[in-house]
């Protein structure tokens, strides 16, 4: 058995989720699984402070000697990644010596794969320096490099564990960002981002209520939708955009926001939120519509997969189109929705150390297969 960490910060800015997985080699070869069986063993979240997520959020946008302060922060995010690294050692009894290498995300402070970059904030040789495990950073790169988009990089992971032959399933991962794998029943897997997920909403409510986000959607499931907020929200080239395409923070920010409502001052923030979460819904509902026409189980992941609210809105939205469509959370394959992202981390890591490549040239519009990721050895 080889041993794998995953760990994974998202545009939520929330905090760290981190698992430990064994890579049972003795499955490979198995037509199924042609890779062996990943089991995940153990895993642990680390919530940021709220100074570390200010001090992540004011790195979103370009100000004052932002190179000094965003590697500063990279330093105090290491910090949060190292102790998450300790948990799941801690819970599993492992020694660092006994894990292969730990794949990390870093932090995203600016998604610009149209200019040709995308930078996560990291410090991996602090992260080695500080674990004593190999560290495998900057997955997205090299895709970029490749032409691609650089995310979604899931989608590969997802057909992996969650694909089925002969059923077109898909995988939605509701985080800061919305995005979703397709997984058809021939074989052939599509994935995208479809936009907001929680950050609008997360936003809202925390400017209104001063609450972080919307524990299960009930402030949310008070209010009314606005058709016509909804219909101006959703006036935003992005969503009709055909993939490959990904998104951040470097579009869907409070100013997007702020644009959208001056015309609707007078409404309640709790219509407002209701409205949000009916486009995080809408969204993510048309584009399986558009893409996925012969979907029959839509599997939630991602933070928004605990907000009953939101998921009831996907599925009334999903169904609309005619047809029913089972809405349920990755849980119900075994694996919590909290951990796919960090699972995918594990596994990416995994295939660095193969030499396997890690995209898919389909999803992310990139020149070709490639191997993700540098290593920083311990
Ligand atoms: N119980 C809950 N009810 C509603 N929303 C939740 C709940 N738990 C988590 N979330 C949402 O999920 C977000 C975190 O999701 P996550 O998958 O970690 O996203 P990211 O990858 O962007 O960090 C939170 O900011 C919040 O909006
Ligand atoms: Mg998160």
């Amino acid at each position: 058995m080889r041993y794998f960490i995953g760990l994974m910060s998202g545009t939520s800015l929330d905090g760290v989720d981190g698992v430990l997985v064994g890579m049972d080699e003795s499955a490979r070869g198995n037509e199924n699984r042609p890779q062996g069986q990943m089991q995940q063993l153990s895993a642990s979240y680390v919530p940021f402070s709220s100074d570390l997520r200010a001090s992540l959020f004011a790195l979103q946008f370009s100000g004052f000697d932002e190179i000094h302060r965003a590697s500063q922060v990279a330093n105090q995010l290491v910090l949060n990644y190292a102790e998450c690294v300790l948990h799941l050692l801690k819970n599993t009894g492992l020694y660092p010596e006994k894990i292969t290498a730990i794949g990390v995300h870093g932090q995203t402070v600016r998604h610009r794969p149209e200019y040709g970059y995308t930078l996560q904030i990291n410090n991996p040789a602090l992260l080695a320096e500080l674990t004593d495990i190999d560290v495998i950073a900057d997955f997205r790169s090299r895709d970029i490099a490749a032409g691609g988009q650089g995310a979604p990089l899931v989608p590969a992971y997802h057909r992996s564990v969650f694909g089925k032959k002969g059923q077109t399933r898909v995988v939605a991962n509701i985080g800061g960002i919305s995005n979703i794998s397709i997984l058809s029943a021939h074989g052939d897997t599509r994935g995208f981002d479809t936009g907001p997920g929680n950050v609008l909403m997360d936003a809202w409510i925390l400017r209104h209520k001063s609450q972080t986000f919307d524990t299960n959607g009930d402030w949310a499931r008070r209010g009314q939708i606005n058709t016509a907020l909804l219909a101006h929200l959703m006036d935003e080239p992005f969503f009709y955009k055909a993939p490959p395409k990904s998104t951040g923070r470097d579009l869907f920010h409070e100013e997007w926001l702020n644009n959208k409502l001056n015309r609707f001052s007078v409404l309640a923030p709790v219509d407002v939120q209701a409205t949000l979460s009916a486009l995080t819904a809408h969204t993510l509902a048309d584009a399986i519509h558009t893409y996925a026409p012969d979907v029959q189980d839509v599997y939630i992941c991602g933070g928004g997969a605990y907000n009953t609210n939101l998921i009831e809105l996907v599925q009334i939205a999903l169904n609309a189109h005619g047809k029913t469509v089972s809405v349920e959370s990755t849980e119900v394959l075994g694996v919590s929705p909290n951990h796919v992202e960090a699972l995918a981390f594990a596994w990416l890591a995994y295939r660095h150390v193969e030499r396997e490549p890690g995209n898919l040239p389909e999803v992310t519009g990139a020149a070709g297969l490639r191997v993700l990721g540098a290593m920083y050895p311990h």
